[in-house]
């Protein structure tokens, strides 16, 4: 050891970190490694240190030579250990508790989560999710866990075609299926990607999260403002627009204002991205959850060669998941795929054999049918204490989605109802306060209903109109 570079790595069950260049004779070297190495904090207390039999066979050192050093150690109090017993660093160490590292930072927790946009994490079909996975990872030949195909598991994309079409009704092949980690990546390569094909300006909804115009800039473009009304977004000002060479909007339901695009509109927006060859960009986010009329078919469906249509696994399953997918025209895929055979950024392969293995069992059908039920029910709940609330009150967004829209008055009353509902621990998003709007905008409340617990969802609503109540003449 003596003769060894300065520093070793010791591996024996722990890996360890041990520098070697000061201290004299071997055990003096082990020992002095040792207090540097909690000294330095880099072995927080209870650290467990290797066993002497496998730290000396790793340094090709006697064990004695280890027993002696860390005999040494205990007299000195650096770390504490009994025979047959693990050697720890001694909780009287001087060195550093291991809890200072260790404790998550504070989130902020709310009494009752009303934020839009969040499916209720404790009705993730944990059950389920596991079987999926233990199955797809049994039948995944050893080559599923190599770097993989850009573009996604041919089988996840197979699965996702298959349920697009039938479900949602898309003409989609798994060839033009790209696998990502949600829309917001979904966003970033067709941006990154239009960039590549020399579009400077994109047109975006307004109001809108203002992530998706930051994305849409951070690619080179200029953001173009879409206002929408009753209607959905106002396409019609795109007339006479033809450098702008994307539309991004979500015209299922407009979020947040929650209307859907019209059948007028709808037609008019493709037939102009067919003449000015402009890309659409269909943001489908939530387009599972319809509760009162059948679901409206994607923009996709109806002219594939002009759509990038993009879902997202957040609202059906949940965000943490990181799922998410793009049918994309034949003629963009290249771009896209190589912008994003170059930032990486693939979903992890287990996520991705699973979901296809939840798909093709029917269990993810089952699930967005037991959620869409639920949510339905929960909305019902949420729209009748609000009809109890102050009178006057329009709520909008109603028919679908994870979350509705209560207008207000003006910025100071939404200013009020957002300090009220916070301050008694309800988390929830104002449409001035949440920044969807770049220019001047109209006050509002939007109401997630999902994200609470079952348990707790009486006591939300209650909460929520209780604050209406108070605030609102
Ligand atoms: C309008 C809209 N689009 C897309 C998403 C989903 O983003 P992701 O799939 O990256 O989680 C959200 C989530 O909040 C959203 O509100």
């Amino acid at each position: 050891m003596a003769n060894s570079e300065p520093s070793e790595w010791a591996t024996s069950g722990v890996d360890l970190f041990l520098d070697f260049r000061h201290g004299s004779g071997l055990r003096g070297q082990i020992e002095e490694g040792l207090r540097d190495a909690i000294r330095s904090r880099r072995l927080p207390q209870g650290a467990r240190l290797p066993a002497s039999r496998a730290l000396a066979r790793d340094l090709g050192v006697s064990r004695g030579t280890v027993l002696a050093a860390y005999t040494q150690l205990v007299a000195e109090g650096w770390i504490a250990g009994h025979p047959g017993s693990a050697t720890v660093v001694a909780a009287e160490s001087g060195g550093w508790a291991s809890d200072d590292l260790m404790r998550p930072p504070r989130e902020a927790r709310w009494r009752f989560d009303l934020r839009p946009g969040r499916p209720d994490p404790s009705s993730f079909p944990r059950t389920e999710w596991l079987r999926a996975l233990r199955r797809a990872l049994a039948a995944a030949p050893d080559r599923a866990l190599g770097y993989g195909d850009t573009g996604g598991r041919f089988t996840l994309r197979s699965e996702l075609a298959a349920y697009l079409r039938r479900a949602r009704g898309l003409r989609v092949t798994p060839d033009n299926v790209v696998v990502t980690t949600g829309f917001t990546q979904s966003l970033n390569l067709v941006a990154l990607a239009l960039a590549r094909t020399g579009v400077t300006r994109v047109a975006i909804e307004e109001p809108s999260m203002p992530e998706h115009r930051a994305i849409v800039r951070a690619a080179g473009h200029e953001v173009v403002p879409l206002t929408v009304d009753g209607s959905g977004a106002r396409v019609e000002t795109l007339a006479g627009h033809d450098d702008v060479g994307a539309v991004v909007l979500t015209p299922n339901r407009q979020h947040p204002l929650g209307v859907a695009l019209s059948a007028r509109r709808r037609a008019w927006l493709l037939d102009w991205a067919r003449r000015s060859g402009a890309l659409v960009v269909e943001d489908d986010y939530d387009g599972e959850f319809r509760y009162d009329t059948h679901p409206i078919g994607p923009l996709q469906g109806l002219e594939p060669g002009v759509v990038a249509y993009a879902g997202t696994a957040s609202k059906t399953l949940a965000p943490g998941l990181r799922l998410g997918w793009l049918a994309a025209p034949r003629g963009f895929l290249e771009p896209l795929l190589e912008e994003k055979r170059l930032r990486e950024g693939q979903a992890g392969v287990l996520e991705q054999l699973a979901l296809a293995e939840f798909l093709q069992s029917g269990a993810y059908d089952r699930h967005v049918r037991k959620m869409r039920l639920r949510y339905r029910h929960r909305r019902d709940v949420l729209l009748q204490a609000l009809g109890s609330g102050p009178p006057g009150l329009r709520v909008a967004g109603t028919a679908a989605g994870l979350n509705l829209l209560v207008h207000l008055p003006d910025a100071a009353t939404e200013q009020s109802v957002l300090a009220a509902a916070r301050s008694r621990g309800i988390g929830i998003e104002g449409l001035l306060g949440g920044d969807y709007y770049e220019g001047d905008g109209s006050a509002g409340l939007i109401v997630g209903y999902a994200a609470p617990p079952e348990h707790a969802f009486a006591a939300a609503v209650e909460a929520i109109a209780s604050v209406l109540r108070a605030v609102v003449e």
